[in-house]
């Protein structure tokens, strides 16, 4: 008896493009859930939205280097394949691409053709994180053009990241509808992330401030608070709760703007990023109508 459930693991090109076709041949829908593995139940949760949505599921599995900076955690980012595969196995999911780097980057990262989306990309994470976003652009326009999907499926949780494939997927007329998941969250309301696997029961339940401000922020809004008052004293309490803020910002949702007054709250997100350590954190709450 193997020791898991079998599941098709696809490495080249040649043999994606082949199972592609086959998908063609079928007429059966394909949707690809891009990750870099090391899953946790918010990605089976983008996996399950997908097999709601199409007839074929592939997830690729690649630790992207291009979207990690010099002193980032390339190296010791967690790579867990045989248990992932193990979970998607259970899922039932068609197929998982797990391309090399000489596959994705032949001609090296420094050679490479890139796909940046300007403005989007530079602002908040993409502050702290030059560069970050054109490595996540550059690799999710080359999966398309690899698996060629119907669908696409990403977590709201990186709303930044969401909002640069949309624009990218429009901006150069990407046949791919692009769907997004609301987060999926500890019981504390900490956002599940594979870099939460960094922090200590402790550091766990104080990362929870940042969730419980986007409330507060949120509810404050909503009662018609200011801005910039709603900012700054979140990010206080922030600090307050031992980690060390990075932004609090209000948002239009639709271009990541900073909010004006006369915004209508519901269509306005809240975004914040924090560090505890060395472990730097995210998460965003949209804004609905009380
Ligand atoms: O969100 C992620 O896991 C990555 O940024 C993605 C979209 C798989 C690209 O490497």
């Amino acid at each position: 008896m193997p020791d898991h459930l079998p599941i098709l693991q696809i490495t080249a090109l040649p043999e994606l493009r082949n199972w592609r076709q086959q998908r063609r041949q079928q007429q059966k829908k394909v949707a690809l859930v891009p990750t870099m593995g090391n899953l946790h139940s918010g990605h089976l949760k983008l996996v399950r939205k997908a097999q709601q949505h199409a007839d074929a599921v592939i997830v690729s599995i690649y630790v992207n280097p291009m979207q990690f900076g010099a002193n980032e955690d390339l190296d010791s980012y967690p790579r867990t394949l045989a248990a992932d595969m193990q979970a998607l196995a259970e899922l039932g999911v068609d197929a998982v691409f797990t391309p090399s780097t000489g596959t994705i980057y032949p001609r090296g990262l420094n050679a490479q053709t890139y796909v940046e989306v300007p403005q989007l990309s530079d602002m908040l994470c993409g502050e702290k994180r030059p560069g970050h976003f054109r490595g996540v652009a550059t690799i999710v326009c080359k999966l398309f053009n690899m698996v060629q999907p119907d669908i696409a499926v990403f977590g709201k949780k990186d709303y930044q990241q969401l909002r640069v494939i949309r624009t990218m997927v429009e901006d150069l007329s990407l046949a791919v509808e692009v769907i997004g998941v609301d987060t999926e969250r500890e019981a504390s309301g900490l956002a599940k992330s594979s870099r939460n696997g960094y922090l200590s029961d402790q550091q766990k339940q104080a990362a929870a401030a940042i969730y419980q401000q986007l409330q507060t922020a949120a509810g404050q809004l909503q009662n018609g608070a200011g801005i910039t008052q709603v900012e700054q004293e979140a990010l206080g309490r922030i600090a307050a709760a031992g980690l060390e803020p990075e932004y609090f910002s209000i948002r239009r949702q639709a271009d990541l703007s900073p909010a004006q007054a006369e915004d209508a709250a519901d269509s306005l997100v809240i975004l914040a990023a924090a560090s505890l350590g060395t472990t730097r954190l995210i998460d965003n709450l949209e804004v609905d109508r009380a």
